[in-house]
């Protein structure tokens, strides 16, 4: 039997350190993340530079522990692949460094990868076989598309936000409400406790486009604290957001559907976590016949699994980087 296609994946382009070995691109045989979340919660946010500083001290211990879950080395990887943008050009340094360095000391083909990219490929990690052409809402702190994806490497985006991302926009939100970084998994709890009809909250369709707007929303959520809505229970708020953000989503990917024909659809990134948003969808591609694929929770969020992932199309179709590659915190795909 022929040997695995054995990639090494890497990402630092936020706050997680991640490293994975992934077999023929679906079977993971080992995703490490390394989470900075302690250290940027009682900022309510990410800061830039401490990210870097933290990646630096875990990208060795993060790519062993993966070498060594794997039951591999460096010997025996086909490639290493890594996310080059976009994200925090600080932090995507790191990863890229390291990768080029392994990829030059270790003879390795070197792949650089797009971090949207790797999000849509979360979808191959799962069990079930994925079809084309398939439509691909990916939905995190950094970013908010829907893209169609026609074959391996052919994404085609049909919008995007044009200015906060949706997972931005519910790490705002906690903040304003004090509830800590990062903001979805606490909204998303509390909101269970929450009426979602308590108040409301604009809803950003901008007709006509697959674009997103979720700043709007934000100010509009702000406004509504700061005119000293005291008599609101937070998980109200809470809900009353969260149902706005995934009333758009589900929308969005409804039209999204009506106008490709398109019967199939990945949700990825981290707010794809969301249990409303899960749920909706759920609904909506049910009613509409639509299959629904979304990955386990620990691979929506930010992984290097994807990026492994990804990694092994780009060697089976001879698409390799070399040692001018560069991070790059804007990058469309
Ligand atoms: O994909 P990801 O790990 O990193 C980026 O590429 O941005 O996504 C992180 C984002 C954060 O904004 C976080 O608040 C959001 O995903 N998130 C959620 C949930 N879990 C994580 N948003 C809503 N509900 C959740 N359960
Ligand atoms: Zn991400």
């Amino acid at each position: 039997m022929e040997s695995p296609v054995l990639i090494l994946g890497i990402d630092t382009s936020c706050d997680d350190t991640s490293a994975s070995v992934v077999a023929d691109g679906r079977r993971i045989f080992s995703n490490v993340v390394s989470s900075q979340n302690e250290i940027h919660k009682k900022y309510g946010g990410i800061v830039p530079e401490l990210a870097s500083r933290k990646h630096i001290e875990m990208i060795w211990p993060v790519v062993d522990e993966a070498l060594e879950t794997a039951g591999t080395d460096p010997e025996r990887l086909s490639a290493v692949a890594v996310c080059y943008g976009p994200g925090l050009i600080g932090s995507l340094l790191v990863g890229c460094a390291f990768a080029k360095s392994l990829s030059y000391t270790r003879s390795l083909p070197l792949i650089g990868i797009n971090h949207l990219e790797g999000h849509i490929f979360a979808a191959f990690l799962t069990d079930e076989k994925i079809g084309f052409p398939f439509l691909s809402l990916v939905v995190s702190g950094g970013h908010t598309a829907i893209y169609r994806i026609d074959g391996y490497l052919e994404y085609a985006e049909m919008g995007h936000t044009r200015d906060d991302a949706a997972g931005e926009a519910y790490d705002k939100v906690a903040k304003m409400l004090g509830l800590g970084y990062p903001g979805g998994p606490v909204i998303d709890r509390l909101a269970e406790k929450g009426d979602a009809g308590a108040v409301e909250f604009p809803r950003p369709y901008l007709p006509g486009s697959f674009d997103f707007s979720f700043s709007g929303l934000k100010t509009a959520v702000r406004n509504f604290i700061k005119a000293g809505n005291g008599d609101f229970r937070i998980e109200d708020i809470c809900a009353s957001f969260q149902d706005a953000v995934v009333d758009v989503l589900v929308r969005k990917c409804e039209w999204a559907i009506k106008e490709t024909h398109i019967k199939r659809l990945t949700l990825s990134g981290g707010v794809a976590a969301n249990s409303e948003l899960r749920r909706r969808m759920g609904a909506m591609t049910e009613d509409r016949d639509v299959d629904l694929f979304i990955p386990p929770v620990s691979l929506c969020t930010d992984n290097a699994a994807m990026i492994a992932s990804a990694g092994y199309f780009h060697f089976i179709n001879d698409r390799f980087s070399d040692m001018s590659l560069n991070p790059k915190a804007r990058l469309p795909l």
